[in-house]
């Protein structure tokens, strides 16, 4: 049987739902491909940590290099996080003709315009479904099934840690420490909280949403960001006398040009990230836990809703070997790499802070 040998860097919460899912499914996955799919080496910093699965000592390494020297390794799977050695690590594989999976939205958010640009240049590919709401196939639906329609508008929960949080506290009037604390046992927040309840992680989301959306490059400093910390728990009481719900939203909006812009001026953008009161009896009041979903507005096909689980180890990971797979498909099919559908030239320009309404 035909074999594509893949290198993952990253043993924590992601990288061990990856390699649980490869192993429980190889099966349907090998019938599904005519082929297999080899983990070469696993890449980690602490050899002595104990793991949620069992992997053949020799796979592993503390060296990132031994996956770009491997020259059995196709594909490179980045699950370390952190911008700037995630960014050489997708580097240096792209520059060796490897191709890349990633669930760093923090990367792509941040350098996502330069990786793209090497990999358009060296023929390979990036796939990132799990960068954005984690299982949820959201970057897939915008590529791909959206590919024919204009996108005006989109908003959502994009930030699992912060919806279990908000959930406790609404729900049970949990201190937003605790809550924070349980969502991390549970594998949801990132390795620095802060991220997440100050809003960066879903605004690094809607960068990269935002990109495929509207073509625009929007970088976390552009989004309008307030998190979770400041809210009280009286915020929940007076939600709830007026019939509201407090959900931490990321908004992205094609705006028209600017006031005033010459005839024939670039829609502007509108980002943002912030709680906000939404009436009780909507479908997002209901998106409870760690689920997410983004409603999308579009011109032909109207609104529309992807909803599901946000962040964990097996739901991230079945994005991350869904992206995984797609990519044996086509190297066992000896296609070139994707050429990738946002444009070179940003289709939008974005809307300054102070310009924002919330
Ligand atoms: P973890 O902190 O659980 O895991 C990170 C892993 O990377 C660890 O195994 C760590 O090794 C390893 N690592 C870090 N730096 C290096 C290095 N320099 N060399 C070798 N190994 C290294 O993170 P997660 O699995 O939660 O997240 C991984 C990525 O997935 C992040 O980009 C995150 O934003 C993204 N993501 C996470 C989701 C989630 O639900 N957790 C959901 C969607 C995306 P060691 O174990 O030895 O410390
Ligand atoms: N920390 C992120 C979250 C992980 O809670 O949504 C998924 O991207």
């Amino acid at each position: 049987m035909r074999e594509v040998g893949i290198g993952i860097a990253g043993f924590g919460v992601v990288g061990g739902g990856v390699l649980s899912i490869l192993r429980q499914h190889a099966g349907d996955i090998e019938a599904r491909l005519g082929g297999r799919i080899v983990v070469r080496r696993v890449a980690l910093r602490d050899l002595e940590k104990e793991r949620s699965i069992d992997v053949d000592p020799a796979l592993l390494t503390t060296r990132l290099e031994d996956l770009l020297e491997d020259p059995g390794i196709q594909v490179v799977v980045e699950l370390i996080g952190g911008v700037d050695q995630a960014f050489e690590l997708v580097c240096g594989a792209l520059q060796r003709g490897k191709h890349v999976v990633t669930a760093n939205k923090a990367l792509l958010a941040a350098r996502g315009d330069e990786i793209f640009r090497l990999a358009r240049a060296r023929g390979v590919d990036v796939y990132y479904e799990a960068a954005v709401c984690g299982g949820v196939p959201i970057i897939r639906t915008l590529r791909e099934a959206l590919a024919s329609d204009r996108i005006t508008a989109l908003h959502g929960i994009v930030n699992g840690t912060t919806n279990f949080i908000l959930t406790a506290m609404a729900e049970k009037g949990e201190p937003i420490e605790r809550a924070l604390a349980e969502a991390q046992r549970l594998g949801y927040a990132e390795a620095d909280p802060t991220l997440d309840v100050s809003g960066g992680d879903a605004a690094q989301k809607l960068c990269v949403l935002a990109q495929l959306a509207f073509g625009a490059a929007l970088l976390p400093a552009d989004v309008l960001t307030e998190g979770i910390m400041a809210l009280k728990p009286e915020d929940f009481r007076w939600a709830r006398e007026f019939g509201y719900a407090l959900k931490l939203l990321a908004v992205a909006r094609r705006c028209g040009p600017a006031e005033g812009a010459a005839p024939g001026a670039q829609d502007q953008l509108e980002a943002r990230v912030h709680p906000a009161f939404i009436p009780a009896g909507s479908l997002l009041a209901g998106v409870r836990g760690a689920m997410n979903a983004v409603v999308l507005h579009s011109e032909a096909l109207g609104a529309s809703m992807l909803y599901g689980q946000g962040a964990g180890a097996m739901p991230t990971g079945s994005a991350v070997v869904s992206d995984i797979i797609d990519l044996t498909r086509n190297i066992l099919a000896g296609s070139p790499g994707r050429v990738p559908l946002p444009p070179a030239e940003p289709l939008v320009s974005v809307r300054p802070h102070a310009e924002v309404r919330c």
